[in-house]
Formats: structure tokens, sequence, C-alpha cells
């Protein structure tokens, strides 16, 4: 059977900066991550970008992708190193003649140790820093974006920066704070928001916020579940409602007991209770049937999924996936929802933050020994999918 997708609808893969590139001066540098790997060299994309940019193009219309903010303005308020610049426009251009429009992520969990130094997102003063890096993008790169995204998952970062510890800079417990994060978010995004619009007024520009299923298998799982999901998916959406659509990711279905039982720290007990997962999560994909609805519903707004992959080694498992994610993004279109786009979370594996990059969750393989690349069997799929409009059961 073939699921037909709509006219109009769009497929594309995405990646981050700070995840492909060579670390910059950002505070991810350094880091010693979960499986033992070194955050500096990721992925070799900077020295690469000529053999990428032929990868993307088979795998859908649009990239959704950063620059790292920390390589191309190396002091608040500086102007933008024009070496820099120049790589970036010359990868955009390349792209751009290959077919190829940009979704353009301001910000995606990394920023200048600068930024960091003066009290990052936590300081509503510093949001001047991200709208004059903002201003310089949208005059050399604005020409190549086709949508905006200021934001990457602004919940995941405040949660994992200011309450779980697992980002910089790296805080526990502080609930305040990353309210406080979210908001000054929000600020920056507004004003953000209206300079594109002065420039490419016909631009869309919005975010992408995470969504997961959150489920409680007893009482007091219940009740964590219940907070977690109004903070993630209500009070974290609430600071950036001026937007053109929602940007959503889905990936995870997070059970409670009452502390999270992932797969990353608990693979026993999903198996024990015989919940399928991947190597991060549970794995329930009618889950983002909910959040398509549950975002529709609530705001009216056009939908683009921003982000949704696994995270295996297998290109079957990966393919798969598609199968059962794309199914339900159908079914939603038929029952109404406005969803415009589809992107892959990744285009290749990549450096998974604070795990490391044998997590992985691209389509095509890397070896992280020789940064060589590999078009798998889910690429493939993938790149059918993108070219004839949907996917067959
Ligand atoms: C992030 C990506 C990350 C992916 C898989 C998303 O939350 O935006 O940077 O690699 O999830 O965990």
């Amino acid at each position: 059977m073939f699921l037909s997708f709509p006219e109009h609808f769009f497929w594309g893969t995405s990646t981050a900066a700070a995840q492909v590139e060579t670390a910059g001066e950002h505070p991810w540098r350094g880091l010693v991550a979960k499986d033992g790997y070194r955050f500096e060299r990721t992925t070799d994309h900077e020295l690469r970008r000529a053999e990428d940019a032929g990868l993307i193009a088979r795998l859908g219309s649009i990239y959704r992708c950063g620059v790292d903010w920390s390589r191309l303005q190396t002091a608040p308020m500086a102007k933008f190193d024009p070496a820099v610049v120049a790589e970036y426009k010359a990868f955009f251009n390349d792209l751009q003649q290959r077919g190829v429009g940009i979704m353009l992520v301001l910000h995606h969990f990394s920023h200048p140790n600068w930024f960091e130094a003066q009290g990052g997102w936590t300081k509503e003063d510093n949001i001047p820093f991200f709208v004059n890096y903002s201003q310089q993008c949208i005059k050399h790169f604005g020409e190549y974006a086709r949508y905006w995204n200021t934001f990457n998952e602004p919940n995941v970062y405040a949660m994992n920066a200011f309450m779980l510890g697992n980002f910089p800079p790296f805080k526990k417990g502080r609930y305040f704070t990353a309210n406080r994060v979210l908001d000054n978010m929000g600020k920056a995004h507004d004003i953000v928001k209206l300079l594109i619009k002065e420039k490419y007024k016909d631009c869309p520009v919005g975010i992408s916020l995470n969504t997961a299923l959150f489920k409680g298998v007893n009482l007091p799982g219940h009740a964590v579940a219940a907070f977690v999901r109004w903070w993630f998916l209500d009070r974290a959406a609430r600071p950036f409602k001026k937007s053109d659509f929602w940007g959503l990711s889905y990936y995870a279905y997070m059970l409670f007991d009452p502390f999270p039982i992932d797969a990353i720290d608990r693979v026993g007990d999903l198996e024990k209770r015989n919940i399928p997962h991947d190597r991060m999560w549970g794995y329930q994909p009618e889950g983002l049937g909910m959040m398509l609805r549950r975002f529709h519903k609530q705001y009216k707004l056009p939908i683009i999924i921003t982000e949704n992959g696994i995270c295996s080694d297998d290109p079957q498992q990966r393919i798969q996936s598609l199968r059962d994610y794309l199914k339900v993004c159908h079914t939603a279109i038929q029952d109404g929802v406005d969803l415009q786009g589809y992107i892959h979370w990744s285009t290749w594996d990549n450096f998974e933050w604070h795990l490391g990059p044998t997590y992985r969750f691209g389509l095509i393989r890397v070896n992280f020994e020789t940064m060589e690349r590999t078009f798998t069997p889910a690429a493939e799929f993938y790149s059918e999918i993108a070219k004839n409009g949907g996917v067959s059961l």
C-alpha cells in the first residue's frame, strides 16, 4: 500500500552545527560524553561540505541546519568573521544549486563561551547579543532561508541545562531559572521574528518544540507525568506563541515511576514492562499523532515536524519507524491537521550531546574513525519517500 501525501507537502532532513562541525569556542567543547568520546572533532562536516551537500540533496528539498555562532562571532557584538561567513554562504549556495532550501536554526543548544560566561539565557540583559548575532545571520544568510527556527527545543534546553544537569552549564533543580531562560528566549524570539519579517515578510518563522508522550506507571508516576506534560508542552510553549507555525519534534515515550524510565539508564525496566524502545527511549509512534492533534486543536497554526527519528544502529529498524511515523502523520492530515512537512533527524550520525556519537540517528552512517559516510538502506528508503511524495507500507 502506498500512502500519498498532499502535493505541497515537503520532505527534508536535519542536523545541528555543533553536532556535525569540529567544536568552536562553545561550552560543549571538551566534554567527555557517556560513550567516552570527547566533544571536539565531531563529523568533519566543515571539511566535507561538497560531499555532504550531495548527500543532503538526495534526501528531500529542505535541509534544516544551523551555523556555529561561536565561530562566526568571536566577541560580543563583533562583526562576523568574513572567512566563516564565506564558508557558510558557499555551502548554502551549493545546496540551492542542487534544489535544496534551508530551514535556518539560530540557536540549537549551543552558543559562544563569551555568551555563557555572561550568564547566557539566564539574563535578560544578554538578549541584545543574540539579537545582534541574528541580525548578521539575516543579513548574510537570509536569502537562503525558506523557513526560520529561532530556537531549537527551548524546553529540552532549559530542562537539561538547569534542571537535570545534562547540558552546560550543568545546573540541577533550578526550576525558576529554567522558566526565566524560557521567557528570555521567548522575548528574543519575538524581537528576531520582527527583524526577519522586516526583510523577508513572507518567510515563515517559528521554533521547534520538543514533544513526547508522558505516562505514569504508578500513583507517584502519574503525578510526575502530569506535571512534566504541563511544563514541557504548555508552560514551555507559552513564550513562543507569536509564531507563524509550530515546529514540533517527537521521539520519546516517557514512563515515570516516579523517576523517568528510559532506555539509557533503565533499559531492563522497559523490557520488563514489554515496552518497545530504541537505544534511548520508549517507542510509541501514536504519541506523535496525539501531539499533532493537541497542537492543532490548541493553536490552529500550521505544523511542521522539525525532527523525528530513532536512536539505532540498524537501518531496518529505522525503515520500520519511518513507516510507523509516516502512517501516523498521514492519518493526522486526513483528520484535518495542517501538517506541512516532515524533517527527519538526522541526515547523518553526529555527536549526540552528552551521550556521544555512538548514539546514532543518521540515515547516513558515519564511521567515526575515518569519517567516511555510507548511504544506508534507510537513506535509500527515505530518498524514495521524498521523491515519490509518500511512503510504501
Ligand atoms: C535535538 C537533537 C538531538 C535529537 C536526538 C533533539 O532533541 O534537537 O539535537 O540530537 O533530539 O536526541
